[in-house]
């Protein structure tokens, strides 16, 4: 347990997301998981496929709840080694112009601020090698931003400079930053493509090919190429 790696993985609630896929996959690759949930409604019953995931309840528009999280790992775990933000709600169903402003800032809450106060919570358990990923959307990409998902689509593009604004303060600790697309999956997010366990996997081997040169970069599982910010 004490040379195990511990990742923390946030947005785990639901069968479908790709936060629980992630943690079963992390699981099986050696981790011990910490996953975090909002609300247990939709949490699935553990299975055995989950032993060494270890549930824990984040709310990360809130800050009270966030320095929790941080006091329940440090206090178990004593350590993060991987952090991967997995949070997120889907786009606004009206355009941007007439979008009630309180969605709005939840996209940027749920995206960026809490990405940012994840972040700033776990720092201080990381150390040299630590990985931290924020997972985005080709949709952040402001190089073909469009009007097409209302509210997400700026907010992805904030928590990417929050990405590259935070590589280089991070360089020095020798902690590795970037942003993922995870490719897409049907979800409450999501509508098409192959299963959240597919992208859970595709994430996983992305993560784990990703070298210290790659800090500060947007990349696609998918292709493992770089996308345009
Ligand atoms: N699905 C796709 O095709 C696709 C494509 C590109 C990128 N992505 C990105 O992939 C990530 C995962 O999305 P998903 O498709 O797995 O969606 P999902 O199934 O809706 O999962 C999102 C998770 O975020 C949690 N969450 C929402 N608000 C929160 C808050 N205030 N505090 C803490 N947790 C909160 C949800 O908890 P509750 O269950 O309590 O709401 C849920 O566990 C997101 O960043 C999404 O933008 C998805």
């Amino acid at each position: 347990m004490y040379n195990q790696k511990v990742a923390v993985v946030t947005g785990a609630s639901r069968e479908n997301s790709l936060g629980l896929n992630l943690a079963r996959v992390l699981c099986q690759l050696g981790y011990f998981v910490v996953a975090t949930y909002r609300t247990d409604r939709y949490l699935p019953s553990l299975t055995e496929t989950d032993l060494g995931v270890m549930f824990i309840t984040l709310d990360v528009r809130q800050q009270n709840s966030v320095e929790d999280l941080l006091k329940q790992v440090r206090d178990l775990l004593y350590r993060c080694d991987l952090l991967v933000y997995c949070c997120g709600v889907p786009a606004l169903r009206e355009p941007i112009c007439s979008a009630p402003i309180d969605a709005v800032v939840e996209q940027l809450e749920v995206h960026a601020v809490g990405f940012l106060r994840v972040v700033q919570a776990m720092l201080p358990l990381m150390n040299k090698g630590g990985v931290i990923v924020n997972i985005s959307s080709t949709a952040a990409s402001l190089a073909n931003m469009g009007a097409d998902a209302p509210g997400y689509a700026p907010a992805k593009t904030l928590s990417n400079a929050i990405v590259r604004q935070l590589a280089p303060s991070l360089r020095d600790r020798g902690i590795t930053i970037c942003s993922v697309h995870p490719g897409v999956f049907p979800s409450r997010i999501g509508k098409v493509g192959s299963p959240a366990s597919i992208a859970a996997h595709r994430v996983a081997n992305r993560i784990l090919s990703l070298g210290f040169e790659q800090s500060g970069t947007f990349l696609d599982a998918v292709s493992g190429e770089p996308i345009p910010w």
